[in-house]
Order: C-alpha cells, then sequence, then structure tokens
C-alpha cells in the first residue's frame, strides 16, 4: 500500500538498522503515528517484545492489528472460501450487479460511463457504504457493489474478522480512482479518464485474495496491541521500559482528508454522508490532527516531548530536516527535545520525499530534500 510520509523504505535505509540496534534494551515497541503500520510490522515480526500501535485513523490501527495481535501465521484458505468466493456468491445475485454489468460494457465514451455510473450509485442500497458514497466516483459500480458485498459478510471471529478488514482496505487503496491517495477521485477528461478505467478495471476479489495471504502470513513474535486515539491521548500509558517511536505528520493537511474512503470501510457503518467533488464525509466525521494545523502544530510538538520525557522514555524520531508545510521541521524536533533529552543519533537520509498534497500544477509532488533519524535518551 502506499502511503504518504511512509516509512517503508526508511526501514531499508538506516532506520531499521538502528531500531534493531536500540529495541533489545527495552520491554515494549510504541508506535505513536502507525500510519501504514510497515513500521509496527517490521518491529513485531522480528523482535521478542510487543509493539503497541496508535493513530487517530481506524484504518491505520487496522492495518496494525491484523498482523501485531497475532503470534502464529494463519491459514486463509478456508477464508477465500467461507468469506470471499459467499460475498461473491450473493453479490452475484443482486439487481445491482446485474446493472453494473450491464453498464460496463460501454462504449468507448468515458465520460458518459462515469455519468451513468454515478446516476446508477445514486440508487439507495443498504448493503454498505461504498456503493452510495463512491461508486462512479473513487470506484466503478461493479468495485462498490464488490466492496459493500465483502463488508457485509466479514466473519464474525475477531481474529478473521481484522485481517479480512485489513485486506478490504489495501484492496481499496489499490483500487481508487485518485492520484496515490483518496482526496480528489480523477474527473473523466481527455487526460485523466483513461486512469479511470485501468483504476475501474481492477478486480477487488482478487485483490483481496492476494492480500488476504499476504497478511495472514505475516505475525508477531509476541502479541501487541492497538489504540484508535489521539497519542497525546495515551502518554501516560507510556513507561521508562518503551522505545517510542514519532514519524508525525509534516503536512499542513490532515490526513483524513487524503484517506476519508479508507476510513469508510474501515468503520464499516451502512451508510456515510458525503459532500463535494472529493465525496468527503463531514469534518465532524474526520479525525482532526494538531500536528496538521500550522498554529498548533508547534504546541503540539512540544506538549508531546514533554510528555514523553515526563514518563522516562526513549524515543526514536524522523522529521524532514527542512520546514514542512505544518510549519514544523528536523532541526525544531532537535531545538525543543534537547531540554529533556540526550541527541544520541543523528542521521540524514537523502531522498525524494512527498510534499503530502502538492501536485504537479502548482508546485512539485516530491522534492529533495533530507530526512533525520533521532535517537532521544532521556536525561
Ligand atoms: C507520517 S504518517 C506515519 C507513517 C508510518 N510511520 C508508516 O510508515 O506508514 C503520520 C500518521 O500520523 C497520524 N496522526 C496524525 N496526528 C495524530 C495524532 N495526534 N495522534 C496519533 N496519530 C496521528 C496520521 O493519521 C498518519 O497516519
Amino acid at each position: 500500500m502506499k502511503y504518504m510520509g511512509s516509512k517503508r523504505a526508511m526501514l531499508t535505509n538506516g532506520l531499521g538498522t538502528l531500531i534493531s540496534k536500540e529495541v533489545n534494551n527495552y520491554a515494549r515497541f510504541v508506535d505513536l503515528f502507525s500510519g501504514a503500520s510497515f513500521v509496527s510490522w517490521f518491529v513485531a515480526e522480528n523482535n521478542q517484545i510487543p509493539v503497541l500501535a496508535i493513530d487517530l485513523q481506524k484504518y491505520s490501527t487496522t492495518l496494525a492489528g491484523a498482523v501485531i495481535s497475532r503470534t502464529q501465521a494463519f491459514d486463509s484458505s478456508a477464508l477465500v472460501e467461507s468469506w470471499i468466493t459467499k460475498s461473491a456468491k450473493k453479490r452475484n445475485s443482486s439487481k445491482l450487479w446485474k446493472k453494473s454489468r450491464e453498464l460496463s460494457k460501454h462504449g468507448s465514451d468515458i465520460a458518459s460511463y462515469v455519468h451513468e455510473s454515478r446516476e446508477l450509485c445514486s440508487i439507495k442500497s443498504k448493503i454498505g457504504p461504498i456503493w452510495n458514497a463512491y461508486g462512479g466516483h473513487y470506484f466503478s459500480p461493479e468495485q462498490a457493489l464488490t466492496f459493500d458485498y465483502l463488508l457485509e459478510n466479514l466473519p464474525t471471529n475477531e481474529e478473521e474478522r481484522i485481517l479480512c478488514l485489513a485486506a478490504c482496505i489495501s484492496s481499496a487503496s489499490e483500487c481508487v480512482a485518485s492520484p496515490g491517495h483518496t482526496a480528489q477521485p480523477f474527473q473523466p477528461t481527455v487526460g485523466a479518464g483513461k486512469f479511470i478505467l485501468e483504476s475501474w478495471g481492477k478486480d477487488p476479489l482478487a485483490r483481496c485474495k492476494i492480500n488476504l495471504e499476504f497478511l495472514s502470513g505475516k505475525h508477531a513474535f509476541v502479541k501487541g496491541d492497538t489504540i484508535t486515539d489521539d497519542a497525546q491521548n495515551i502518554l501516560n500509558q507510556l513507561r521508562p521500559t518503551d522505545l517510542v517511536f514519532i514519524d508525525p505528520p509534516y503536512s499542513g493537511v490532515q490526513y483524513s482528508r487524503f484517506y476519508h474512503v479508507l476510513e469508510t470501510i474501515a468503520r464499516n457503518t451502512k451508510s456515510v454522508n458525503v459532500d463535494g467533488v472529493g465525496r468527503y464525509p463531514a469534518l465532524t466525521e474526520r479525525p482532526q490532527s494538531k500536528f496538521s494545523n500550522k498554529g498548533q502544530s508547534f504546541a503540539a510538538l512540544k506538549e508531546l516531548l514533554v510528555g514523553i520525557a515526563n514518563q522516562g522514555s526513549t524515543i526514536i524520531f524522523t522529521f524532514p530536516s527542512d520546514e514542512t508545510s505544518n510549519g514544523l521541521s528536523g532541526d525544531l524536533v532537535i531545538d525543543i527535545a534537547s531540554e529533556w533529552f540526550n541527541v544520541q543519533n543523528n542521521t540524514s537520509i537523502h531522498g525524494n520525499f512527498s510534499t503530502l498534497g502538492g501536485n504537479n500544477d502548482n508546485r512539485d509532488a516530491r522534492k529533495k530534500s533530507s530526512e533525520l533519524i533521532l535517537l532521544f535518551k532521556p536525561r
């Protein structure tokens, strides 16, 4: 899964080595901003300590929990039959599926295919939230209905359910017709129409099977846990024996604006009200982070570091060295942390980093920058 600010690449470029060197000295690893959970998975799969993954968004903690809350690989072959095949059978006998299939035999006119898809997906469905909210926009009618049947038929057993839900989240991020994330769907213009057809041509069932098999094969050594909340609210649970990983947002735009489609899947309520071209749920339904608000980010960072210092935990912190769009910078992080911590590692990784929300019309979507990997030990 592609994720803004993901540390997947950095794990093989300095971060993984530092974590592996440090982690043996601690009783627990706490990933305070777990995102696509690559770091949580990495630690849980390779070390004999539990991982606690925290994020504001439920899709993130679902992805983390699907791996770190299990201590054995799972044989997913039975689930393919009892979940994916069963969902497909129910879907295939529905009226909306037949209409969606007919519509997909469209001519070469992408604009009318998209327009008619939006019309079709305005028919009320009680199956799940995706059809009415995102069908004809982020997903084809066939894809939207498929996701709804997959969500409706999730297993009831908690271990199986979280695996299947995580497989849906990963698959949706692979199928979605939008550039890299889910802030705006592609529109059927001369330039972007082909991207809609490419995305809408992807089969959610096949993707879910692949993602289910991938996730089922992964597991922790020691059972971990997840919390969906503001990192600030769990600081009193931290201990001196914790190694805390901090990879906060560096964008002035909220993650919940970019990933609302995945959040809708993770929450899996029967329906969701959406608005505008981006099909956003109401602001009250989209978690807001002080770290993505330029006016609040400095105070939030300081509060976080003081809170962790009070608990006596050690921190590995990653952040771009230069100023980012939320007004923070790696140098500022070092300045603030130095008051309570000894800075014991300060490595700079050079690369092309996403500007998170930039696009090629106004500013470069990726720009050359360097990102710091910092180790803060309490004084
Ligand atoms: C840079 S991403 C983390 C990427 C992650 N390390 C990875 O490798 O995939 C930042 C994450 O912080 C989360 N977030 C933002 N504010 C938060 C807060 N106050 N508490 C917890 N999580 C927060 C966002 O939802 C986002 O997933």
